[in-house]
């Protein structure tokens, strides 16, 4: 895909991955890539405009993370950001220390409205700054462009050279602003014509899976997630009938999942492809049969799925190609792409390319973030209900049932989940609360119903708003909520006789209820 195109240089900042989606929202197509890229793979990408982003170092020190100057002289804009635009006044020769004043937060900046970087930005304006160090003096050739009470440098220019330095974080949606300024960059100063749109990137990406596959066969393991979902419909409108599923149901999915999956890719659905619903459920509950420890079943259930997903593939034998459905944070967050090494490897399914006989892997959504996987999703026609699926483990119910997991357990959380989703949904709070699901506890309790005494489970509500999953606060669903809720699943679900509600954030807990 011949795609204009600007690429992030990743220091190691946390806010990375935002630049890139901030970028992509101006309709311009972004990558990451980390600061030991060479700049001859750099040049051959050949970038509109190039963004260096924060990073925790600074820049003056031996060993801190740097650029060569070479950079600075291809003609293409260079936007610094924070540790980025620091990093560019050290290399050009203008001086970096450690600020008399940190400044950390919202914080007034006020801004030379003749630069183009803030072109139709407010002359006073609300700025996110994290920074110990500060520009004290810049570069030759550079003007500043804005200034705060503590931070002389907010921003500075070359605007013979394209080269643009800010201190603060116009990522973040902290600053006011920050979109605009992105945006002036990018499609003001880079000249970006601002093309990539979801309905071209699907049509390109159904052509080029096509022109790729030829005539080949393809596989894909489809968990029902809106990954692997979405995944499988592109694979499905470029090559049909080539392309199988497997969906293994392990029994520990939420109630109706299963049926709802095979609606969908199923031989009454839309999509002409080989499906194949390889119920599993009896085969994972005695592998599961008096294991309490959650570590232990996430094993179990990996390598059970693992076990039986091989089994399949090797009825329908050797293939060319596997369908994975690996999305861009993984790809940067596994340090292929950029600097910030987070790796989440319990929240992977790992080893399935190993036990299917395959030449090629395909990853059709591999450039794309989770909310463009979406888009894409909507695009393909995939019904909403799926497209906006909750986050849901790999290991599914296993999980949050505590304890040993029984097939009258399944069912008791699944019936429980039901109505808690049902009832969010009817107060209009599905879509403003970030997750939520029952879980089962262990615990049994005495109870009452009608004349009669009860010793049953107790089921546990949990509901959090989270920005990126890595924290959590409870949320607050309203009491009279709560209470239908509670009322319905005492009354609706056998052996339940208690309701809770868990308040825990995360930290000190997780967001499942494992
Ligand atoms: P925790 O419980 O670690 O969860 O706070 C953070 C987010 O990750 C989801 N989660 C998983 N997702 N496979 C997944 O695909 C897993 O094994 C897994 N475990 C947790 C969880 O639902 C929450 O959104």
């Amino acid at each position: 895909m011949n795609q204009e195109k600007v690429i992030v240089i990743d220091f190691g900042g946390q806010y990375n991955q935002l630049v890139a989606r901030r970028v992509r929202e101006c309709n311009v197509y972004c990558e990451i890539y980390s600061y030991k890229t060479d700049i001859e793979q750099i040049k051959a990408m050949n970038p509109k405009g190039i963004i260096l982003t924060g990073g925790p170092n600074s820049c003056y020190e031996a060993d801190s993370p740097t650029y060569t100057s070479e950079l600075f002289d291809l003609g293409i804009p260079v936007l610094g950001l924070c540790y980025g635009a620091q990093l560019m006044m050290h290399v050009l020769g203008g001086k970096v220390a450690k600020a008399p004043v940190r400044e950390y937060g919202k914080t007034e900046v006020y801004v030379d409205k003749t630069s183009p970087l803030f072109a139709d930005v407010s002359e006073t304006t609300i700025c996110w700054m994290s920074h110990f160090d500060y520009i004290s003096k810049v570069a030759d050739g550079f003007r500043i462009v804005a200034h705060t009470a503590d931070c002389p440098v907010a921003a500075a220019e070359n605007g013979a050279k394209k080269l643009y330095a800010i201190q603060f974080h116009p990522e973040v949606l902290h600053t006011k602003e920050g979109s605009k300024m992105l945006y002036n960059f990018v499609r003001g100063i880079c000249g970006c014509a601002g093309t990539w749109r979801m309905d071209s990137f699907v049509e390109n990406s159904i052509k080029e899976i096509r022109e790729k596959v030829g005539g080949g066969k393809v596989l894909c393991a489809l968990s029902g997630g809106v990954d692997s979902s979405v995944a499988a419909v592109m694979l499905a409108k470029a090559i049909g009938e080539q392309l199988t599923c497997v969906f293994v149901d392990h029994g520990l999915l939420r109630k109706n999942e299963g049926d709802e999956v095979e609606e969908v890719f199923g031989p009454n659905g839309p999509y002409e492809l080989n499906f194949i619903r390889v119920n599993a459920q009896e085969r994972f509950y005695s592998k599961l049969a008096g294991v309490t420890e959650p570590e232990r079943k996430r094993k179990i259930i990996g390598e059970e799925f693992i076990r039986v997903f091989e089994e399949e593939a090797k009825k329908i034998g050797a293939v060319d190609f596997l369908v994975q459905g690996t999305i861009y944070p993984d790809v940067v967050e596994s340090g292929l792409g950029g600097e910030s090494a987070v790796i989440k490897s319990h929240h992977n399914v790992g080893g399935l390319p190993d036990c299917v006989d395959f030449k090629e892997i395909i990853e059709p959504l591999r450039n794309l973030f989770k909310d463009e996987v979406r888009k894409a999703g909507l695009e393909l026609g995939i019904p909403e209900k799926l497209v906006f699926r909750q986050p849901f483990p790999g290991p599914g119910l296993g999980i949050r049932i505590i304890g040993e997991v029984t097939a009258e357990k399944v069912r008791i959380v699944q019936d429980a989940d039901a109505i808690y989703r049902e009832e969010i949904a009817k107060a209009g709070l599905d879509k403003s609360i970030g997750q939520y699901f029952a879980a089962l506890t262990n615990m049994r309790s005495v109870g009452v119903m009608g004349d009669e005494r009860t010793y049953d489970y107790a089921v546990a509500l949990r509901a959090v708003n989270t920005v990126d999953f890595m924290t959590a606060e409870a949320a607050e669903v309203p009491f009279e909520v709560l209470q239908r809720v509670m009322s319905r699943i005492i009354n609706e679900v056998r052996g339940v006789n208690r309701v809770m509600y868990d308040l825990t954030s995360k930290p000190p807990g997780t967001i499942e209820f494992e």
